[in-house]
């Protein structure tokens, strides 16, 4: 029997497992078969792994290790293990069909809903706590919806072109520098929700610097582009510079040039004027690196981002703007946008300090690869994070508008490759106080 009150983890893990089911189901919804199945790019998988995918995670961490029913072989599981399959060669497994992959996820979240009624409400069990391992499965699913929208904006035979929730279109503000004191803050997080690669909280000294209010925009970047930036490499790192004649980079993902300084873009099956007062999405760590460099600055460093969230009077928030959750006023994310909104559009968004867009709109390469914390401890399994440590990924900070909110706080690290362009990157440049 179902009580009438239920204790609040287990009202919100069931709320964000269903809000994240929605949205899958909602971003794949008319696609023909043949698009679910097909492989878009060799970086992403078939859509329609992901959607198994993200079932078998949930029935090996909602039901398998909590003592509850099991109903597919664990043979099966290898077929979804994404670090048995690289991406390119998901699409020779043999996949579930959509309808039954889709099938096997409402089987799965059935079968959930019926064992979170019996789980305890005060459990010991770390996996439990809090309903820590609900929110676990709740963010992968979300983070795999932002996979989704990443393959979706890859693919190139079928015309994407979803209802796109309004974005503000505010007047133009200027970018400027703020000035961030320098002094003790508090990074990491000992939250219920929290991952293991954000733990345990910590204290470090961060110096004083400067960092951009606003992200950069198309409008800054492409000044870069125009001036030659790609063309000069004492900007580029070795690598970068060595990436970018390999791969004949010219200028962001999904720009199109027309010739005579006339930009468009691609944004799923839109091609629209590049919209100079958005941020630069789309580009890699070094085409962020090189055009801090450009212009006299830097990235700033995970700790100086966090420091920047958290604001410099001491309290510890987990969003730039306090604990309050997020809505459209204070951060462009969950999807529903398909696109980065102008920068200066989130007043209520802004951290202590004054920084704009911290939260929302575009991740935000930093300068730090990925590593562990004093005191780290992998858990519940070392494949989430700490197999990725290490100097081969740089951390994002911030989400981006695909970004869901339960998914997105100041202490969230997100890592990639620094060649990877696909994701829904951008940057803000960082400076040191003269
Ligand atoms: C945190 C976005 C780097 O997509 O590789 C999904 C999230 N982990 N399934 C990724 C994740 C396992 C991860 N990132
Ligand atoms: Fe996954």
């Amino acid at each position: 029997m179902k009580r009438f009150t239920e204790a609040p983890w287990k009202v919100r893990a069931w709320r964000e497992l269903e809000a994240a089911r929605a949205r899958t189901l909602a971003m794949l919804h008319g696609l023909p078969e043949a698009e679910l199945l097909r492989q878009h790019s060799p970086l992403m998988s078939p859509l329609v792994w992901d959607v198994a995918h993200v079932a078998n995670y949930e029935e090996q961490w909602l039901l398998r290790a909590l003592g509850g029913p099991a109903f597919t072989d664990p043979a099966f599981d290898a077929i979804y293990d994404a670090f048995r399959h690289p991406r390119r060669t998901r699409s020779e497994l043999p996949l579930l069909f959509p309808a039954e992959a889709f099938a096997y996820a409402t089987r799965v979240r059935q079968a959930v809903r019926e064992h979170l009624d019996t789980l305890p409400e005060d459990s010991p069990e770390p996996l439990l706590k809090d309903g820590f391992v609900f929110g676990m499965v709740a963010q992968h699913e979300q983070q795999h919806a932002e996979t989704l929208a990443a393959t979706l904006q890859l693919m190139t035979t079928w015309e994407y072109r979803p209802a796109a929730r309004e974005r503000p279109r505010p007047g133009a503000v200027p970018q400027h520098e703020v000035l961030i004191p320098g002094g003790p803050v508090r990074l990491g997080s000992d939250g219920a929700w929290a991952y293991d690669n954000e733990r345990p909280a910590h204290t470090v000294d961060v110096p004083a610097f400067l960092l951009d209010a606003h992200p950069v925009t198309n409008g800054d970047y492409l000044v870069f582009v125009e001036s030659g930036g790609y063309e000069e490499p004492r900007w580029w790192q070795p690598k970068g510079w060595e990436f970018i004649q390999a791969e004949r980079i010219r200028h962001p993902l999904f720009w199109l040039p027309q010739g005579q300084h006339v930009w468009l873009r691609r944004r799923f099956g839109w091609v629209e004027p590049l919209p100079k007062d958005e941020p630069v999405q789309h580009v890699c760590w070094y085409e962020a690196d090189a055009y801090a460099r450009w212009a006299g600055k830097r990235l700033p460093t995970e700790a100086e981002w966090e420091k920047a969230a958290q604001g410099s009077d001491g309290t510890a928030r987990a969003h730039p703007w306090g604990d309050a959750p997020s809505t459209p006023e204070h951060a462009n994310l969950g999807g529903d946008t398909w696109g980065p909104s102008p920068v200066g559009s989130s007043l209520q968004g802004r951290s202590a300090d004054g920084v704009w867009g911290l939260l929302g709109d575009v991740w935000e390469w930093t300068a730090s690869d990925f590593t562990g914390y004093a005191g780290f401890r992998a858990f519940p399994y070392r494949e989430y994070s700490e197999v990725f440590f290490g100097s081969e990924y740089r951390v994002l900070r911030g989400g981006a508008w695909a970004s869901a909110p339960v998914a997105v706080r100041n202490s969230f690290r997100n890592w990639d490759y620094p060649i990877r362009r696909q994701i829904f990157a951008g940057f803000r440049c960082a400076r040191d106080v003269a």
